[in-house]
């Protein structure tokens, strides 16, 4: 069987507020397979944004192990961990998070180029091209965000994501400025991805619908993580 994506165990994660110490992540294990879409429901407050943090070295666990892409992520320092997650990591917002004066292409290039500096650009150019046509976007590759829909401008965000062909895809309510079609037609791209890039991908989500779409279901209940025991 192949190394999993993601090994994580242990996980605690304390976080100061004023004078008062709060435990956010209580003993959270949690592994991700090559391929597979897990997600993650839970109620707002619950933990589900932090553990993508530290998933992503960007919030530092108090405690536990994290091996992500083979990588102990414990071991790195800030540098390592942003060049980490440029090579690693895809990051898909509820937000969607596009540079507003930037096209599409331009917003998934920028991304390629931050990640790969040495890429000429015409490859950048290409491939961002190709992330774009793999999200059904080929045809709006030269519109700034403001004249694309919300669907459109997710779409760009997850080529953004995918353009440096990461192992993790982390995605924290992707569908939660969208309605319910449009964010499932999203939900659906990622699926494809997964299957044809065999990418692990973390969805947080409040549709219990489109967690049920997913290989797994997961529940975030007061920092605690638990197999999801469908209604
Ligand atoms: N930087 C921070 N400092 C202190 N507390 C935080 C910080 N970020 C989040 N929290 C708290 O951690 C808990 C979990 O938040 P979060 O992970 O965002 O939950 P979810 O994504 O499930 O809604 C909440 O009680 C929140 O108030
Ligand atoms: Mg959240």
């Amino acid at each position: 069987m192949p190394a999993p994506v993601v090994d994580a165990k242990g996980i605690n994660l304390h976080l100061k507020s004023g004078a008062t110490s709060l435990h956010i992540l209580r003993d959270v294990d949690l592994t991700l397979l090559s391929g597979e879409v897990t997600a993650i429901v839970g109620p707002s407050g619950s933990g589900k944004t932090s553990l993508l943090m530290v998933l992503s070295g960007l919030e530092q666990a108090s405690s536990g192990a994290i091996t992500v892409a083979g990588t102990d992520i414990a071991r790195l320092n800030e540098d390592q961990l942003a060049i980490f997650r440029r090579n690693a990591l895809g990051i898909l917002f509820q937000n969607f998070h596009l540079i507003p004066s930037l096209t599409a292409l331009e917003n998934v290039a920028l991304t390629l180029e931050i990640a790969e500096p040495s890429l000429p650009w015409p490859e950048i150019q290409s491939r961002a091209a190709a992330a774009l046509g793999d999200v059904g976007l080929a045809a709006r590759l030269t519109h700034l965000p403001s004249a694309l829909s919300g669907g459109e401008q997710q779409r760009v965000g997850l080529a953004r994501a995918i353009v440096g062909n990461p192992k993790l895809l982390l995605a924290d309510e992707p569908t939660g400025n969208l309605d319910q079609e449009t964010g499932a037609h999203v939900i659906e791209l990622m699926f494809g991805i997964a299957r044809e890039r065999g990418t692990a991908i973390l969805l947080i989500t409040h549709d219990p619908s489109l967690a049920k779409k997913a290989d797994r279901q997961l529940r975030m209940n007061e920092g605690h993580l638990s197999e999801r025991v469908p209604a």
